[in-house]
């Protein structure tokens, strides 16, 4: 991949992605879920955004990605897609917009490319996901898949924990992966599982692999926006690296801010529009509406 930003912005491609996994160049992907940050991303020479339904919990205030909506991801979607030219820009399919049947999956999916400019789709989960992954396929739209820690499905794995930590459930993962590569998955994300059972993955299977959680031998990682950057103080998942403190720096701006606006000392003249002189004095010569002489019509 060529990250000189002279040149003029090429596409990123899933031939280009495949070829770049097999050089064992890593692959870097993020969430965005807007354009200004899909811009920054790409300016970074990010290869993937990933408007991820962590929107949810990120943007939208919710406790989980479950009551994520699809006219939700297609505006979030739309708008990263509008910040990046050269990007691969995948949509997360939301809880809901691909379980209920084949064909409300694909046009859903459809949804994603035509209406929000996405290139691509992800569906978590393997099982019944797959055959879902292969109508998504058959309209011509490549699908990313999700295994291990699958938000959409917490519950029903007990909770945000990681996966695959015995010998069994360590081997499903391979063959869940395995699946999703025979039904046409371009790649897939590996999310809290340990790096023995990703590295097991990623050297078995022939498509890039993206760790959040997964260790250091995927093809690639993902890593949320407000996590990486450090925009929402608290605790993270231990997967998290935070590279900035943005809350802090954003903190800080705000009472500035509010220093300025309170000290009267915002806005100064810089921020101001002029008025031609002799303007100014016909207008300050014109009598203000309170102190003109108002004509009483006589009776
Ligand atoms: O929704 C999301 O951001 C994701 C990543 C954590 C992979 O699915």
């Amino acid at each position: 991949m060529d990250h000189d930003r002279t040149q003029s912005p090429q596409k990123m491609t899933l031939p280009a992605l495949q070829e770049q996994a097999r050089r064992g160049s890593k692959i870097v992907m993020v969430t965005a879920y807007d354009a200004p940050s899909a811009a920054l991303a790409e300016a970074a020479g990010i290869e993937i955004i990933l408007v991820g339904d962590s929107a949810g919990t990120t943007v939208l205030g919710l406790d989980s990605t479950v009551a994520v909506t699809l006219d939700e991801m297609l505006i979030f979607t739309r708008a990263a897609a509008r910040g990046a030219r050269r990007a691969l820009i995948v949509a997360d399919m939301p809880l809901g917009s691909y379980q209920i049947s084949e064909a409300s999956a694909v046009e859903n999916a459809i949804r994603f490319v035509k209406e929000s400019g996405a290139d691509a789709v992800k569906l978590e989960g393997a099982g019944r996901t797959l055959s879902r992954i292969g109508a998504i396929l058959d309209a011509g739209i490549p699908v990313m898949g999700h295994i291990g820690l699958t938000p959409q499905s917490a519950t029903l794995l007990g909770g945000y924990k990681a996966q695959g930590r015995t010998a069994a459930s360590g081997r499903r993962l391979v063959d869940e992966a395995k699946a999703l590569e025979r039904a046409g998955c371009f790649s897939l994300v590996l999310e809290a599982i340990p790096p023995p059972v990703a590295a097991r993955i990623t050297e078995t299977i022939g498509i890039p692999t993206f760790g959040i959680g997964a260790g250091p031998a995927c093809s690639g990682q993902v890593l949320v926006w407000h996590d990486l950057l450090g925009l929402i103080p608290g605790q993270k998942p231990r997967f998290v690296k935070t590279y900035a403190d943005l809350a802090g720096v954003i903190r800080a701006a705000l009472d500035e801010y509010v220093n300025d606006v309170r000290r009267g000392t915002f806005p100064a003249e810089p921020h101001t529009y002029g008025m031609p002189e002799a303007e100014r004095q016909r207008f300050e010569e014109q009598p203000s509406p309170r102190t003109a002489k108002t004509e009483v019509p006589r009776a």
